[in-house]
């Protein structure tokens, strides 16, 4: 099996070249190819010639604009990357006769209410971003063999995190402020790509599997509560943290007003997923433990 991955330096994309690894050729890009082949989303007839050439069995997207604000200003750029690219994919794949696979994103959905969302709830965005991925997902569904993953809150031990950025302020500060009424589960990269490759495995042998999927880890929590089980997590292996717990304030999102409107309910259920794939999707924190063990030991 020939596998061409899109967005090999992004937290998924990182993932992917290890987890797809076992299952074939791997040609991996990143927005600058490899010189003979163009990764870049922008350059639509370049990302067609790049698929003609290659010719995979499966193509993985894990390339978008995944800068949430600055889309905002730049709505155009996060339409063509993460809208006519996967478009673009889509119909190079379709006449392959390959698989395309693809993530997006809770923010297609308004994030009222406190239900987990199904695959099948109204869409609603609220951003450039969500609207940009709302149409990635269309026109990747135009390929009849597609796997899409919606997913949130995803973090990864390479780069920067949110948890990285927890660790460095509560060492620093007294005092912390961190919204408390968005809620969703941090979801790792791993997760992400095991599941993909086991997914692709699945649907290879079964093509009725196709279609659009909620994958998040299990459980719930709100930012604030992610940062309250980081900040403990370094207390209790000796990392110098200057933050009381009792020092964490809960801040409703108004405190932190920002370009793009994020979703208050993320939450996204999966049991579709889980009976489809025959899978069990673990509770965040064994995800985030793991990736914090990484972190702090460095
Ligand atoms: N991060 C989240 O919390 C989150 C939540 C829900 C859904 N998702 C979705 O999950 C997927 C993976 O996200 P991620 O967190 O792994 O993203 P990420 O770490 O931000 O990586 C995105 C990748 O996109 C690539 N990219 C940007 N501009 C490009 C261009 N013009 N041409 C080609 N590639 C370009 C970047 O490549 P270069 O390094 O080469 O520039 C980068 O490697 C995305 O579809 C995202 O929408 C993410």
């Amino acid at each position: 099996m020939k596998i061409l991955i899109f967005g090999k330096r992004g937290q998924v994309g990182w993932e992917l070249q290890r987890s797809l690894a076992p299952l074939g050729q791997i040609v991996a890009l990143d927005h600058e190819g490899d010189g003979q082949l163009c990764g870049d989303f922008s350059d639509l007839a370049g990302l067609a010639a790049t698929v003609r050439a290659v010719a995979p069995d499966v193509i993985v997207n894990a390339a978008a604009h995944t800068a949430v604000d600055r889309a905002e200003s730049e709505p155009e750029l996060a339409t063509t990357l993460n809208a006519l690219a996967p478009g673009v994919l889509a119909a190079e794949a379709a006449r392959l006769g390959a698989w395309l696979v693809h993530y997006s994103t809770d923010y297609v959905f308004d994030g009222s209410g406190d239900r987990p969302w199904h695959e099948d709830d109204a869409t609603a965005p609220l951003s450039v971003y969500g609207r940009s991925k709302l149409a990635g997902e269309h026109a990747v569904a135009g390929c009849e063999r597609h796997l899409i993953f919606r997913t949130s809150w995803v973090y990864a031990a390479r780069g920067n995190n949110f948890a990285r950025t927890m660790l460095r302020l509560a060492s620093e500060r007294e005092q912390l402020k961190v919204i408390a009424d968005q809620i969703g589960a941090p979801t790792s990269a791993e997760l992400l790509a095991d599941v993909t490759a086991h997914a692709i495995r699945r649907v290879r042998r079964q093509a009725g599997l196709a279609g659009l999927y909620h994958l998040v880890a299990a459980g719930e929590t709100s930012w604030h509560g992610y940062a309250r089980h980081v900040i403990d997590f370094a207390r209790q292996t000796g990392q110098p943290i200057r933050v009381a717990a009792a020092a964490i304030e809960a801040v409703p999102s108004s405190a932190y007003p920002l370009p793009a409107p994020r979703p208050h309910n993320s939450r996204l259920d999966t049991r579709k997923l889980q009976a489809a794939f025959d899978l069990r999707l673990p509770e965040w924190q064994v995800g985030v433990d793991r990736m914090l063990t990484e972190v702090l030991d460095d």
